[in-house]
């Protein structure tokens, strides 16, 4: 099975994208589609490029709207005034909650004869069918799966302190207090609201457990915001920004990423995107870099997947709008997209032997029946944009004011998160 993967993997190198033409679709000339994504970052930008060209190969042009900017905030808000406008792009990376409000008003086509020649119901991970599913329709296709509960290290510091990855946050502080000893920053740290948000969520799934987690982020339940082990969260939240000891700044996600690799920090909790960027500049898992899952987040998978809606623009391309989806849910397109993206196949019936530990891991957790799968609010799979601007401005507030108790965190916290029911 393995030998097989690596040769299919050698083939589409040697042979080149037209390997993957699907056929009579190379012949004609090609079509073009506008893309809005905010894949710009290095391994984000060959991630699609590597779409880009698996498109091309099909006779599909891929023609580019990245708006550069973590997270997609500067993206979404282009999106929305692009579709207000009057002018929205063929495909966007419009993702979670975004997708649903879109499709309920007609904005979005539906995909499911691609779905059903593609077989996604069989083929797909349940919850990612569920992402693309909403009332009888297939609103998206869906590209990858990333994990948020990542913990990243640099092989080369643990290796000078001679401990493995902290397993337990009794044995993250030890490792803090070594790194710190020995004038190490321990970790990778950002104020950006979106960056705090991701980490907050992961040390939350962490404190809380996935039962209260999904009764704070999925049900959103005001109440339960109250509750002694999101004072915890919070409490470490703010300890982990100051453990470096310098005052906290602003920075772009692969800022910080390249502080982990050129080894002034040791360690940062990012989603598997920043595992690929380590790797589109040249480190390896195996030898530069790990990755592990926080601290009490062992049997849980807190998921952000990305998808490409085909919104319906009057541009009379939605023969080349399916064509998209099927090509890039693909499972050549799968493996070879998500090896550089850093997330994994959305598909249960893939062989991921070709992709690197991390996301073998990734992908085997997420696969598990007994893993907790759990939404990421930071990155749009449980809540709406609002919602989640409101709540990462909140930890934003609380962490740069050292005045605000947790509980006046929690209360506000408490405040901004809606009910889904409460919305409509
Ligand atoms: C997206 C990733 C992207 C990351 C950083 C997330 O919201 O799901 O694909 O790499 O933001 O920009």
């Amino acid at each position: 099975m393995k030998a097989l993967a690596v040769l299919k993997a050698v083939a589409v190198v040697l042979l080149g994208w037209a390997a993957l033409a699907l056929p009579g679709w190379a012949q004609t000339p090609a079509q073009p589609v506008d893309v809005l994504h905010w894949l710009t970052s290095a391994s984000e930008r060959r991630a699609a490029n590597q779409l880009s060209a698996i498109l091309a190969a099909n006779g599909v042009q891929w023609r580019d709207a990245a708006i550069p900017g973590g997270g997609g905030m500067a993206a979404v808000k282009v999106l929305k005034s692009r579709v207000l406008m009057g002018d929205s792009p063929d495909v966007a990376q419009l993702i979670g909650t975004t997708l649903t409000e879109w499709a309920d008003v007609g904005l979005v086509l539906p995909l499911n004869a691609v779905a059903s020649r593609q077989r996604w119901a069989q083929t797909l991970f349940p919850t990612v069918m569920d992402l693309v599913s909403y009332n009888g329709m297939v609103i998206a296709a869906p590209l990858g799966i990333h994990r948020i509960n990542t913990l990243l290290y640099n092989r080369r510091l643990f290796a000078r302190i001679g401990l493995p990855p902290p397993t337990t946050w009794a044995e993250f502080e030890v490792v803090v207090r070594k790194l710190t000893a020995l004038g190490i920053q321990p970790l990778a740290w950002s104020d950006e609201p979106w960056q705090i948000a991701t980490v907050f969520e992961a040390v939350l799934l962490s404190d809380a457990g996935p039962a209260l987690y999904r009764e704070l982020i999925v049900q959103r339940k005001s109440s339960a915001w109250m509750d002694p082990r999101v004072e915890r969260a919070l409490v470490r939240l703010r300890w982990l920004r100051n453990i470096n000891g310098e005052t906290p700044r602003e920075q772009a996600w692969t800022d910080a990423a390249r502080e982990l690799l050129v080894g002034k920090v040791a360690m940062m909790v990012m989603g598997d995107w920043a595992k690929g960027e380590l790797m589109a500049w040249g480190a390896s898992p195996s030898k530069d870099f790990g990755c592990v899952v926080l601290p009490g987040t062992e049997n849980t998978h807190l998921y952000s997947i990305d998808t490409l809606a085909m919104l319906a623009n009057g541009h009379h391309r939605e023969a080349t709008q399916e064509k998209v989806a099927e090509l890039v849910s693909s499972t050549p397109a799968q493996l070879a997209y998500n090896r550089i993206k850093g997330s994994v196949p959305v598909q249960r019936d893939i062989d991921v032997a070709s992709l690197d530990s991390c996301a073998r891991d990734s992908w085997a957790s997420f696969a598990d029946p007994r893993t907790a799968r759990v939404p990421s609010l930071a990155h749009r799979m449980a809540a709406d944009e609002s919602i989640k601007d409101a709540v990462a401005q909140t930890l934003w507030r609380y962490l740069t004011d050292p005045r605000m108790e947790p509980v006046e965190a929690q209360r506000r916290l408490a405040a901004v998160i809606r009910a889904p029911t409460a919305e409509r």
